[in-house]
């Protein structure tokens, strides 16, 4: 027998639970200024939720700049940019949650329904603790072991497992369109928060318009 129930939330961090996208993107703005590569929010669409090199190797690619450096250069301009991500994240408090979203954490910690963190940040526990709230996770994805990047469901997958959790019956929650794919991938519920985000589950366009009561019924009510 297949009784629906839900066995775990999944959440993404940058975007999600706090504002820090807007860092990521006014950081790698400083940089690709400095380099004279055109940059602006639509075109930082393409790396929400993508890892730090994969970041940057798309922003030389658009400026016709992917062979100009060796791969140590890379790897101090990756660096250069994550020095301005956190002079940027010094001045996180717990008031940068973004609008319910430790609410929504807890009512559904409530239920005594597991909550996981799928992020491949590596800045990930910083922001955590800045906003005070790691106790609120059972399992945060260990970047380090993560091989493949989302789109992959690797990070998802391993998040559930970890919370022991199936993830047919667990649901993730995502502002990047390749987080929505890894989420989908896995097999789980996806919870879309943002713009361009059409082939989630269930999509809002802000926060405040998460409610768990809806995101259940959604759920338990899906063909
Ligand atoms: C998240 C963000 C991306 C960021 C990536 C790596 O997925 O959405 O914008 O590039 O994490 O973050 P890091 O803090 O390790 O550079
Ligand atoms: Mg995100």
């Amino acid at each position: 027998m297949t009784s629906k129930h839900i066995e775990a939330v999944v959440f993404d961090l940058d975007g999600v639970i706090t504002d820090t996208a807007h860092y990521h993107y006014l950081a790698w703005k400083q940089l690709a200024d400095e380099l004279g590569i055109p940059f602006d929010e639509d075109f930082n669409e393409n790396l929400k939720g993508v890892s730090r090199v994969e970041s940057l190797t798309l922003i030389l690619a658009n400026g016709n700049q992917s062979d100009a450096y060796t791969d140590s250069e890379i790897e101090d301009l990756a660096s250069q940019k994550n020095e301005y991500y956190k002079q940027l994240i010094q001045q996180l408090t717990p008031e940068d949650i973004l609008p319910g979203m430790k609410e929504l954490i807890e009512e559904i910690r409530s239920e005594s329904i597991p909550v996981g963190l799928a992020s491949v940040s590596k800045n990930a526990q910083t922001v955590l603790h800045a906003l005070e709230i790691e106790h609120l996770f059972d399992y945060c994805a260990d970047v380090a072991k993560i091989k493949q990047s989302k789109p992959d469901p690797e990070i998802f997958l391993t998040v559930c497992e970890a919370l022991e959790a199936d993830p047919a019956q667990s649901i993730g929650v995502e502002d990047a369109k390749v987080g929505v794919q890894s989420i989908q991938g896995s097999g789980m519920y996806a919870v879309g928060v943002g713009s361009y985000l059409e082939q989630a589950d269930l999509m809002v366009n802000e926060t405040t318009e998460l409610s768990w009561t809806q995101i259940k019924q959604a759920f338990l009510h899906k063909q």
